[in-house]
């Protein structure tokens, strides 16, 4: 549960999809709109947690980061870094973090289209990518954030102990998802259906399909 009392942080109003082309990866444009996300290649940690250490957890397309808000009060000894491509989402997220003073938690506006470059090989416990835009049109698949080269990148970042973890309600998102860790072949893959298994924290789109009762598979994806 969430224990920030979010009515003291006016939501802008966020459409659901931002500029198509940021979630394509920026070499790939011929012209770069003044929306795209910076491509970052490193980062100071310093500017982002107040321990100056590098993310425990990463959260892929944190929304508005009921989940990262969330599991980094629950987690003080951790540090949660989100990465978003909607700015407005992003910014504010940075406004309540800053808001409650929470030191452990980030949100970086940036496409994951690019990779993880600013994150050191076997260095992340957990990475967790919840509810992907399903993109159900065939052509717009390629908008799709997990990608053989997202896994190839979270596999890279993950250390030896470390997990992929998956959330969708769109079968074809979930078989499309498994295909790709299929092909890369570094994961073992596991369904989990314990509450005790999985993040306490829920997710906004989790609280929206557990109120109308619409299923979804949970996936443990660890690095072999
Ligand atoms: C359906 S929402 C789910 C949000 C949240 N994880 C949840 O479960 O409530 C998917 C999120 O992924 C973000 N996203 C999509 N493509 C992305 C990309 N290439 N890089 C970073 N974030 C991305 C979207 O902007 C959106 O906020």
């Amino acid at each position: 549960m969430l224990t920030i009392d979010l009515r003291k942080y006016p939501q802008p109003r966020i459409r659901h999809h931002t500029n198509p082309q940021v979630y394509l990866p920026r070499h790939q444009l011929h012209v770069v709109p003044p929306s795209y996300p910076p491509c970052i290649e490193r980062l100071d940690w310093h500017h982002l947690f107040s321990d100056g250490r590098p993310p425990t957890i990463v959260d892929i397309g944190c929304g508005m980061g009921r989940f990262l808000l969330s599991y980094a009060l629950n987690h003080p000894e951790q540090n949660i870094l989100g990465i978003e491509v909607r700015k407005p989402a992003a910014d504010w997220i940075t406004t309540v973090i800053n808001g409650e003073g929470i030191k452990n938690a980030a949100a970086l506006w940036y496409s994951v289209a690019n990779g993880l470059p600013f994150l050191d090989d076997a260095s992340v416990e957990m990475v967790t990518y919840f509810f992907p835009d399903p993109w159900f049109k065939k052509r717009h698949i390629k908008r799709r954030a997990f990608t053989p080269a997202l896994v190839a990148e979270i596999y890279r970042i993950l250390r030896p102990d470390g997990a992929l973890y998956l959330m969708t309600d769109v079968p074809m998102v979930d078989e499309y998802q498994r295909e790709i860790l299929h092909q890369h072949g570094g994961f073992s893959i596991e369904e989990v259906h314990s509450d005790d298994e999985w993040f306490a924290e829920r997710t906004d789109q989790e609280l929206f399909c557990l109120s109308k009762g619409i299923p979804y598979v949970r996936l443990r994806c660890r690095k072999r």
